[in-house]
């Protein structure tokens, strides 16, 4: 077997549904304000699927530009891995979805991970395994959340900070030597793990016992996991890159998971970065989980704010608990 093969970043892609909800419209469902939100969390407004909508469809959307900004055909494609933390269904997986809906007839591997708002740094440390071994060349990874279907729209500390998206970005050999992943890491810590949780609905059989089941739905410690976060996540990253043997300002950009603006800021601060390195949407689409930092990616190229032929640290943190990190090189072209 082949070992180390290079992988370039080939294309990213993202889909947001149609529908806004403002902070203005969430004072309908309980006692909150637009002020105490954006203060505490920088959200304005977010995205929610309607109708049959969901993230299946937003996912096929996002993998698609993806896709095409690879200049690959879908029947190219080797391996499938969709990351989520809200699907619309345990199985099938997303990603076989998205095999059928791309026309994929080849009886490709494709399958779901669960590392919630980590999910895109999880697909590419596992993307990257595959591609370095010589397994598998060309790799579509979907990070698609639908929120909004599993949140408790009576939770004011939990359901203000979701909304629903996709982002996709796909992976192929690098034709030039280059390695566009410089350094990734992916951690978790299962002992806190009930700080964010979707427990499925289920009994036990009737014969043995009679019992209650959970409601289904997203519950969130949102101070521990803020407390935790702040912790963590600004020294985690300041020894990535020293790691990795650069100095922050060697990397361009940071393109932080959108969760809360003060968790985006503190990052900010410890880098010393200015307002133009920092990639921030939180404000128009809220937290969208997995798709949090593919969307900032693709949109922040495709708005301008992120130049090509740079470098940034791609962060994410979420349910498990899990969290990582990946310094990249984004080439001209993949958006
Ligand atoms: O990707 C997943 C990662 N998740 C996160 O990163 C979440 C991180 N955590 C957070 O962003 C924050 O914890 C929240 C924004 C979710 C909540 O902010 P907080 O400052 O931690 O609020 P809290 O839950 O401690 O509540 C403080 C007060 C409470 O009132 P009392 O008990 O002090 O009287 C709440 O009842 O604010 C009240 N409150 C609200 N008031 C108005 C909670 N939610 C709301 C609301 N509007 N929406």
């Amino acid at each position: 077997m082949t070992n180390n093969i290079p992988l370039k970043i080939a294309g990213v892609g993202y889909s947001l549904p149609k529908t806004v909800v403002t902070n203005d419209d969430l004072t309908k469902l309980y006692d909150t304000s637009d002020e105490w939100i954006y203060s505490r969390t920088g959200i304005k407004e977010r995205r929610v699927v309607s109708g049959e909508e969901n993230a299946v469809d937003l996912g096929f959307d996002a993998a698609q530009k993806a896709i095409e900004k690879a200049g690959i055909n879908p029947n190219e494609i080797d391996l499938i891995i969709a990351a989520s933390s809200a699907p619309p269904e345990l199985y099938p997986a997303i990603a076989c979805h998205i095999q059928s809906k791309l026309g994929i007839e080849a009886h490709i591997p494709a399958f779901d991970i669960t590392a919630a708002c980590s999910g895109l740094l999880y697909g590419m440390q596992i993307g990257r395994a595959f591609i370095s071994s010589g397994i598998y060349k060309n790799i579509l990874i979907v990070a698609t959340d639908n929120n909004s279907r599993l949140l408790d729209w009576s939770d004011r500390g939990t359901s203000i900070l979701f909304g629903d998206g996709a982002g996709a970005m796909v992976l192929t050999p690098s034709d030039d030597g280059i390695d566009d992943i410089i350094a990734i890491d992916i951690k978790s810590n299962g002992s806190i793990g009930e700080y964010i949780s979707l427990p499925l609905p289920g009994q036990n059989c009737p014969l043995v016992e009679p019992c209650s089941t959970k409601k289904f739905q997203i519950y969130m410690n949102g101070k521990e996991v803020y407390k935790f976060v702040v912790k963590i996540l600004p020294g985690y990253i300041v020894d990535m890159i020293e790691q990795a043997g650069m100095k922050a300002e060697d990397i361009d950009y940071l393109i932080p998971h959108q969760a809360n603006q003060r968790i985006i800021d503190a990052v900010q601060d410890r880098l010393g970065y200015s307002d133009d390195k920092v990639i921030s949407n939180i404000k128009y689409y809220g937290n969208t989980s997995a798709a949090s930092v593919p969307i900032a990616l693709a949109e922040g190229v495709e708005k301008g704010k992120i130049k090509l032929g740079s470098t940034a640290i791609l962060c994410g943190f979420g349910a498990g608990m899990t969290w990582g990190a990946a310094i990249v090189r984004l080439r001209e072209g993949i958006c």
